[in-house]
């Protein structure tokens, strides 16, 4: 009940999907979550959520690709959280193409959420956390940032960058003597808005899942909760001695 007990953390792309469970995992366990996304209406229910359940949350609305939005959410945890001690670099979004139909305005719009999102993230949280005199920033890559898919090429590039700036991070941080940790997460296929979404562009939604569930040996997709686990491991202080690393939580699809 009490592993985060007192800690702020900041969560993007937190209305839905894993990002919404893991901001849910993290007040459980005491946290103080700001929940951030560009769906103010569900990002609120989340929120809304959090204090029924008795826990304390905020909202605000934010796109991570924009350099002066992260400035406001920073100041906005600051002011009412007084510190920031998590930051969950979750917000993301799919692109089921392939390298040689791929338009440049498809690419750049993808990374300048999935990997400029993350830049700014990490480096506005470093700002924020060296304050404080520690930090632990927990970036969603994927198992699309280990293997490639031939239909994920800028999806691919992406998270293949998210885990590359994570380390990087994570050593600067380390060798600037911040106490400020950086660890990368890769998910397998898990249930949420963006995988639906992504299935029913390829087509039979029912269908799909069944091919989804038969890539992982264990047998099926995974479902939030399944990373909000982890996410919670790296948020906390019992992964300490913890950074640079990949955590991957996946069902054994990259095990093959
Ligand atoms: N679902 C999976 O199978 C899976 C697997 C591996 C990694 N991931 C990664 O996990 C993260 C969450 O994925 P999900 O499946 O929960 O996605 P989702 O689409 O279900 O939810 C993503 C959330 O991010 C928000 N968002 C989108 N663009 C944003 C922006 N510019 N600024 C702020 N918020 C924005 C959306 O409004 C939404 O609430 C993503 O980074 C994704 O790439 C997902």
């Amino acid at each position: 009940m009490n592993r985060m007990s007192g800690k702020s953390a900041v969560v993007t792309g937190g209305a839905l999907g894993i990002g919404r469970a893991c901001a849910l995992k993290l007040a459980e366990e005491g946290a103080l979550v700001t929940v951030t996304d560009v769906d103010a209406g569900k990002g609120s229910l989340v929120v809304a959520e959090i204090r029924k359940r008795g826990g304390d949350a905020q909202f605000i609305e934010h796109d991570v690709a924009d350099e002066s939005q992260w400035v406001h959410v920073m100041q906005g945890v600051v002011e009412r959280y007084k510190k920031l001690d998590v930051l969950v670099n979750n917000a993301g979004v799919a692109l089921g193409k392939d390298v040689e139909h791929t338009t440049l305005a498809e690419w750049r719009s993808l990374m300048s959420i999935n990997l400029d999102g993350v830049f700014l993230g990490i480096k506005h949280a470093v700002q924020a956390m060296k304050a404080n005199g520690t930090g632990s920033i927990v970036n969603l890559s994927s198992i699309e940032g280990l293997v490639g898919d031939p239909n994920l090429a800028a999806y691919n590039a992406s998270k293949g960058g998210v885990r590359l700036l994570t380390k990087s991070a994570a050593l600067y941080c380390a060798k600037a003597g911040y106490n400020i940790r950086v660890n990368s997460v890769h998910p397998g296929y898990i249930w949420t808005p963006m995988v639906e979404n992504f299935l029913k562009s390829q087509g039979d939604v029912a269908q799909g899942r069944k091919l989804l569930d038969s890539m992982h040996p264990i047998g099926h997709i995974g479902e939030p909760d399944d990373i909000a686990y982890g996410v919670l491991y790296l948020a906390s202080d019992e992964s300490k001695f913890v950074t640079g690393t990949e955590l991957v939580i996946d069902g054994g699809y990259t095990a093959q």
